[in-house]
């Protein structure tokens, strides 16, 4: 069985479809949900399909010791960010090279980086016209949004789209595409 660890740091709506997809299946499940935020709703819906939560305190944040045990002790293959916003530090990408994954609500390179997260992007493209915004999910280095890039979905914006309009299409592709591309990455490992 591979394993997989989510990180989340809000309401965990990739994080539930993720839970979903592998509920039942005998090659992959999920192993744990870890916040950086006790209050984050991530961890009530895990612990609503019995899935092991584990806070990330502020101490841990920079140095990730125990967060590494804690993901040793769950034997995880793969750590999946969902709407993870902190930084994951360089230790953390050592233990786990080319093991940690985050998805990204924008077409990298562009809009991405430190404050580009959740409505800013949005804002900033319908602020630039685009005619085109997606999403991305790519692997994770210890810079934000840098690591190589492993699949894109796209979806057209029109001149009248308002942020939130360009935000709730860009979110229905992340819900369709995240865990398959988590089960194919799994597979060829
Ligand atoms: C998603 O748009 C994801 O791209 C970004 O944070 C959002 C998380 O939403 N990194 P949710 O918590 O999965 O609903």
């Amino acid at each position: 069985m591979k394993k997989i660890a989510l990180l989340a740091s809000g309401t965990g709506s990739n994080a539930k479809k993720i839970i979903e997809y592998f509920k039942g299946s005998e090659i992959i499940s999920v192993a744990c949900l870890l916040s950086n935020k006790s209050s984050a709703k991530a961890l009530e819906m895990a612990t609503s399909f019995n899935i092991p939560t584990h806070i990330i305190s502020k101490e841990e944040l920079g140095n990730p010791g125990q967060t590494i045990l804690y993901l040793k002790s769950m034997s995880v293959d793969l750590i999946v960010l969902a709407g993870y916003l902190k930084k994951i530090p360089q230790d953390l990408v050592e233990v786990y090279p080319n093991k940690i994954i985050n998805i990204h609500p924008a077409l990298l390179p562009k809009f991405g980086g430190k404050g580009m997260y959740g409505m800013h992007v949005h804002k900033a493209v319908v602020e630039q016209g685009e005619s085109e915004s997606g999403m991305t999910i790519h692997y994770v280095n210890a810079k934000y949004d840098d690591g190589a890039i492993i699949f894109q979905a796209k979806c057209p914006v029109q001149p009248s789209d308002t942020a939130v309009q360009v935000a709730a299409n860009v979110l229905r592709l992340e819900h369709k595409h995240y865990a398959p591309v988590v089960e194919q990455i799994l597979i060829d490992k």
